[in-house]
């Protein structure tokens, strides 16, 4: 039988981690785990990918051309052996980069809003001002779903092409039940898509702003009487799948009561709790959602000491977003304090009409600058810690044995070179590999 990929002679390979880790926190983020070519020797690293798309065996050169039996003379060739070869001499292999939090299902953008930011207004004068994500719910609520499909589809490519293989997607540009509906079938139909390599997890964030016209308590009547109800027959009768529930809690959103209570009735209907917190004010988010037993929360810019502790506890991730903080000129999260005691970092693009990024290397850039984490602790919150934000880190994260074959092969001396050229990644990002199969190659001048 043969086997679906074979990556040979490369330089580094980087496994982030191999123990299977869940995920990785503190000092431990400091030590990547790579696999490192001797010069003196011939023999580079090689990787192989089985005909299901699980990594099956990672080994220098020779013991996979001996394990494999190719590669001599009267034997069989490796192309007899394996369907793709990959020569990654002079190359790094990385894990595919997981982005842990996108809003990319939308119409209408909003580039008016960033010049009246650029002119001083801030998120919420927009916002209270009907602009802002209600903005973005009119044209939304207006677009076709296979208009919203095929925008959806362009964006997914385009994330794939800056190394990004597993994406948590977000409705809430809808906040009825109609078009939270729609953006949750158009995120299940790219997920079926056979022609979507990327991976998905699916996140219902019908309380992501008050809808126009109504208060915020007949908005959380509306998510936990009629939308979560109906979102969970959908799900029960197989015809939809949606992974996480998040809630924008804010001060004029929904506050931390009204927050919890769309949590739970989320939880009820089989989710994981995977929300926006402490953004722009302290509102003790990060407390309520430790509280809860919270898979994950995202933003944290304002998070408190007694939040820091509590997520540290029960392990919640905090999906730290580095183009928020910066598009916004919004304090920075403290990335530093919530390593150093304890809590899972992971980052995310925040992909949004707001934030119109969906560069992760950038955003690992973005990061190692504003938020001072280094470039190890990078890669350890773009891989295995967004991974365990999804609750998917037992299959993806990492380079190891059992894992799923999503990887990048990168010409360069080390793996560094993927945060240091500032999100310039197009010429040397030369393939990604979702589930052992090329999916993008690179410019190769
Ligand atoms: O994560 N803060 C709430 N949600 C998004 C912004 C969405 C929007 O402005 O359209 C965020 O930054
Ligand atoms: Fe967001």
């Amino acid at each position: 039988m043969k086997h679906r990929l074979l990556v040979w002679g490369a330089t580094q390979i980087v496994q982030v981690c191999r123990s299977k880790e869940s995920m990785v926190i503190g000092e431990d983020m400091k030590n990547v785990a790579t696999l490192d070519k001797n010069e003196n020797v011939a023999d580079g690293w090689s990787l192989v990918v089985s005909k299901e798309g699980v990594i099956s065996d990672i080994d220098n050169d020779s013991a996979i051309q001996l394990k494999y039996g190719f590669g001599h003379k009267l034997g069989p060739r490796a192309e007899d052996v394996f369907d793709q070869i990959i020569d990654a001499r002079d190359c790094c292999v990385l894990p595919g980069l997981v982005d842990g939090h996108t809003h990319p299902v939308w119409a209408g953008d909003r580039v008016h809003e960033f010049a009246m930011k650029l002119d001083g207004a801030t998120y919420m004068d927009v916002h209270k001002a009907g602009g802002g994500i209600n903005f973005t719910v009119r044209h939304t609520c207006d677009a076709t779903e296979d208009g919203l499909y095929n925008s959806f589809k362009e964006r997914l490519r385009r994330m794939l092409q800056s190394g990004t293989t597993l994406v948590e997607c977000k409705s809430g540009y809808g906040l009825n039940l109609q078009t939270e509906m729609k953006m949750l079938r158009v995120i299940d139909r790219a997920q079926r898509d056979p022609d979507i390599p990327i991976q998905i997890s699916s996140t219902y964030c019908g309380a992501h702003s008050i809808p126009s016209g109504s208060t915020a308590e007949q908005a959380v009547h509306d998510v936990i009487n009629v939308q979560i109800p109906a979102i969970k027959k959908e799900m029960l009768e197989g015809n939809l799948t949606v992974d996480n529930i998040d809630v924008f809690c804010e001060k004029g959103v929904f506050d931390v009561d009204q927050s919890r209570r769309i949590l739970k009735a989320g939880i009820g209907a089989g989710l994981l709790v995977n929300f926006h917190g402490d953004e722009l004010n302290p509102v003790k988010a990060a407390e309520m959602g430790a509280e809860l037993g919270a898979h994950a929360i995202s933003h944290l810019e304002e998070i408190s000491d007694e939040g820091i502790r509590a997520m540290a506890l029960v392990k919640s991730v905090a999906v730290l977003l580095p183009t928020t903080a910066y598009i916004l000129r919004l304090p920075q999260p403290p990335a530093r304090k919530m390593i150093d005691r304890g809590v899972p970092v992971a980052l995310g693009s925040d992909f949004n009409p707001n934030a119109f990024c969906m560069n992760m290397p950038l955003v690992m850039h973005l990061a190692c600058v504003n938020f001072r984490m280094s470039m190890t602790e990078a890669l350890h919150a773009a891989t295995i810690n967004a991974a365990a934000s999804l609750g998917k880190s037992s299959s993806h994260g990492s380079l190891e044995v059992g894992k799923r074959g999503d990887l990048l092969v990168l010409k360069a001396p080390r793996w560094e070179h993927l945060i240091y050229q500032f999100g310039e990644v197009g010429h040397i990002l030369m393939y990604v590999v979702c589930n052992g199969k090329i999916v993008h190659e690179g410019l190769t001048d």
